[in-house]
């Protein structure tokens, strides 16, 4: 890895592990809201602080860079790198004292994602990866499955927080192809866990809709790290803005396009 990256990649783990406190510290005595008229859609004084925390150890540390992040936007300024934050990933699950969820934080340099940390605090867990350099869980080498075929895999997925729209119908329609073609689909409550997981073994295959940066952009670089793949539902390449994504370890990835998200 070269220089400038492990300086990243030391800043996101000590920042991503730090936030991880406070949101222990906060869950004592949280607080939950709704965001707009959306009763599904919970925001936490542990999100608000969280983000706070990252963007202000962002700001002190590299003042130029520009910041995305879920609960306060973008910031205004021009910079070849990007931090791309969820400062709690699983909002739902923390709301209801369901341990996983995660601070999730990825830096992009002109459209590449080069580093990125899931760091789940209740779990123990912190995967990184940076550009090149492998993906890890706890400082171990990770690696996706070898599972080869979609009935002997083990999948995830997660569905809109709109429960009325034509998108809520397409993905429990995705479910159902899955439940029929595979040994099981999880619905923990966290993407950017369930990419976590994939990249390490623990799942074969991730497919959602409306997904945001923040959820998917340290999982898209840890996955490939770990040899996985990461496209669109049509199977054509990812952008930090993608919405609806298929993630597998690679060798099941055109039988969940083909068998899950093409036929419904
Ligand atoms: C959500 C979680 C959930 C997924 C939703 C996301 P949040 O993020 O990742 O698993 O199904 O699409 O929005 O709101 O907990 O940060
Ligand atoms: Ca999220
Ligand atoms: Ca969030």
């Amino acid at each position: 890895m070269n220089n400038q990256n492990q300086v990243f990649l030391d800043f996101t783990l000590k920042t991503a592990k730090k936030a991880g406190e406070l949101i222990i510290k906060i869950l004592e005595s949280n607080t939950v809201n709704f965001k707009g008229d959306d009763q599904n859609n919970l925001v936490t004084q542990a999100d608000l602080e969280s983000e706070k925390f990252i963007t202000a150890a962002i700001k002190e540390n590299f003042p130029d860079h520009q910041i995305l992040g879920e609960e306060y936007g973008k910031t205004e300024n021009q910079s070849e790198f990007m931090w791309v934050l969820d400062p709690v990933d699983g909002t739902n699950n923390i709301a209801h004292g369901h341990p996983y969820f995660a601070v999730n934080i990825g830096l992009i340099q002109n459209e590449e994602i080069i580093v990125g940390v899931t760091h789940a605090p209740k779990l123990n867990e912190t995967w990184h990866a940076s550009k090149g350099a492998g993906a890890f869980l706890n400082d171990k080498q990770i690696k996706v499955s070898k599972t080869k075929t979609l009935s002997k895999s083990l999948l995830s997925t997660g569905f809109p927080y709109d429960r009325k729209g034509e998108l809520y119908e397409k993905a429990m329609n995705h479910y159902h192809n899955a439940m029929q073609n595979s040994h099981g689909v999880r619905r923990q409550g966290a993407a950017a866990i369930d990419m976590a997981y994939l990249a390490t073994s623990r799942l074969d295959g991730f497919f959602e809709f409306t997904l945001k940066p923040w959820d998917i952009v340290p999982g898209i670089l840890i996955i490939e790290e770990a040899g996985g793949k990461v496209t669109n539902m049509d199977g054509s390449k990812v952008d930090i803005y993608a919405e609806n994504i298929v993630a597998s370890n690679n060798k099941i990835h055109e039988e969940i396009i083909e068998k899950i998200v093409t036929e419904c």
